[in-house]
């Protein structure tokens, strides 16, 4: 298994100057810290900023939405080879928030997955269940489904190119986490999903990140919880020495000091 991945989602935060300093605090801040990627998902418009401050570092770049064409009449929409271009290494795909406020659907993520492999990009698909869904007993039909749809164009040669992401809809800035039970449950089950879907030895090698409320307090324990193999933070990411004590949590131990 590859080392654990951070990424901190900073959603619609981080103008010009607050990216510039947290960038900065971050990339000096995790200098020390070994066996963990780290990645830093800043809005478009400060994606060059930050791969300017981080160029060098171990900090990677990742684009925060992508569109699945590579150019053309799409306004306001950004492709996967000009975010290659910037210097991302990883995309979100299929966040909560894109589902739903933007009523992104099965086939248009699909698409994005596609055309972020095609590009050289690692997507990381985010999944999950709402509250309600939960409660109705859904929670596998629905991860089923998204996985399933999400996976669907890659084929083999895009198998093993990207991350999957849990993410509780009812976790995601509620402050509300999934306990480290329900956090294991779920990856178990994710694991043995892509093992359907992707045969078992390469299943083994996704990475499966838990979002949804990741604080310092909670980090250490969700690290050591069974099939967690790094982080999607949203807000927490926003402040350095938060997110800097939520890597730290996902370090190998010689490197926590
Ligand atoms: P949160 O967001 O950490 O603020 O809950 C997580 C996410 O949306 O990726």
């Amino acid at each position: 298994m590859r080392p654990p991945l951070v990424v901190g989602n900073w959603k619609m935060h981080g103008a010009q100057t607050q990216a510039s300093t947290l960038a900065r605090a971050i990339r000096r801040g995790v200098k020390s810290f070994r066996r963990v990627e780290v990645a830093l998902a800043p809005p478009f418009t400060a994606l060059g900023t930050v791969g300017k401050i981080i160029q060098g570092s171990r900090v990677e770049l990742a684009g925060q939405n992508v569109y699945w064409e590579n150019e053309g009449a799409f306004t306001g929409e950004v492709s996967p080879t000009m975010l290659r271009a910037l210097g991302c290494r990883f995309v979100i795909v299929g966040h909560s928030e894109r589902r739903r406020l933007f009523n992104e659907g099965d086939e248009a993520i699909a698409k994005k997955m596609l055309a972020s492999v095609r590009a050289g990009l690692r997507p990381i698909l985010c999944i999950g269940e709402t509250l309600a869904e939960r409660q109705k007993r859904l929670t596998y039909r629905i991860l089923s489904r998204q996985l399933r749809a999400g996976l669907k164009g890659l084929g083999k040669n895009g198998i093993e190119t990207f991350e999957v992401a849990y993410e509780p809809v009812w976790a995601i800035g509620t402050g509300r986490n999934a306990s480290p039970e329900q956090v294991s449950e779920a990856h178990r089950w994710i694991r043995g999903m892509l093992g359907t879907l992707c045969g078992k030895k390469v299943a083994k090698e996704i990475r499966i990140l838990y979002g949804g409320s990741v604080r310092p307090d909670n980090a250490p324990q969700l690290a050591a919880t069974e099939e967690v193999n790094g982080s999607l933070v949203g807000g927490a990411s926003l402040r350095a020495p938060d997110f800097l004590r939520i890597i730290r949590s996902f370090a190998s131990p010689s490197a926590r000091q």
